[in-house]
């Protein structure tokens, strides 16, 4: 008997997006909008706003560039969480109305474009590059497999901004640094290359550092590259109680 028989493409499901926007030009507040649309279970739900857009409403504005959870642009409330549309499959919302929203926690600019100046002035407010004061090596700045291992959960981060916009400590104060800012600190702090360290720790260790970290966890379950990042601001905490990496 063959084994290439043809297999049967899954059946559509028709679905409900809602999408709550907002034109600063036109709108007071922001309204709900909802598209149906029949879609593949596996289908991405970026996909399904690409298509919305398409053939839809052209109008409908959101930031997405990879496809593929490396860039970090399409993170937005869907659902009620925050995640990165490319990652999310349809099959993955129950029910038959898919709800997306702006990241929570961040001004709007159009519909599910947010503002992240001040995400981004927060994370360069911790240097988020390696700094040396020692003589250039001929080659490079090396670092054992072992070493790498302390900061490689770190060094994942696409800055998508999805934990800080799910960080109840960001909602009540926005001045807090953020899981992103953070975990981007301790990712240098370490680093057994960098030389910066006790100028790192002060940075973190003030009244909107990581002591605002309450450890809810929040920004764990919506980290969509699965970064552990509360043990990570454990780590971040250590270090600056130790003064050092421990
Ligand atoms: S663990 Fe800390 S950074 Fe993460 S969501 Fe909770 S309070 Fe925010
Ligand atoms: S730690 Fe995870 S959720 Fe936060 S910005 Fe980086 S990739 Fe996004
Ligand atoms: S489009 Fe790049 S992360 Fe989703």
């Amino acid at each position: 008997m063959s084994t290439n028989a043809p297999v049967a493409a899954p059946a559509k499901v028709v679905k409900t997006f809602r999408v709550l926007r907002f034109d600063p030009a036109k709108d007071k507040a922001p309204r709900w909008h909802e598209f149906k649309l029949p879609c593949d279970p596996m289908e991405r739900v970026l996909t399904a706003l690409n298509r919305i857009k398409w053939e839809q409403d052209g109008s409908m504005t959101y930031r997405r560039s990879c496809g593929h959870a490396v860039c970090g642009s399409c993170g937005m409330t869907i659902q009620g969480a925050s995640r990165l549309a490319c990652k999310t499959l349809v099959k993955d919302i129950e029910g038959d109305v898919i709800e997306v929203q702006p990241l929570k926690g961040f001004p709007v600019i159009k519909d599910l474009v947010v503002d992240m100046e001040h995400f981004y002035h927060n994370l360069r407010s911790v240097q988020p590059y390696l700094i040396t004061s020692s003589p250039k090596p001929v080659k490079e700045r090396r670092q054992s497999p072992e070493q790498f291992d302390l900061i490689d959960d770190a060094s994942k981060c696409i800055l998508c901004g999805c934990c800080t916009s799910s960080c109840p400590s960001f909602w009540k104060n926005d001045s807090y640094l953020g899981p992103a800012a953070l975990l981007k600190a301790w990712r240098f702090i370490g680093d057994s290359r960098d030389e910066a360290k006790s100028e790192r720790i002060d940075a973190v260790n003030g009244r909107n550092g990581v002591w605002r970290c309450h450890t809810i966890f929040n920004c764990k379950e919506a980290c969509p590259k699965e970064i552990d990042i509360p043990a990570a601001l454990s780590q971040l905490k250590r270090a600056v109680v130790f003064g050092s990496v421990a």
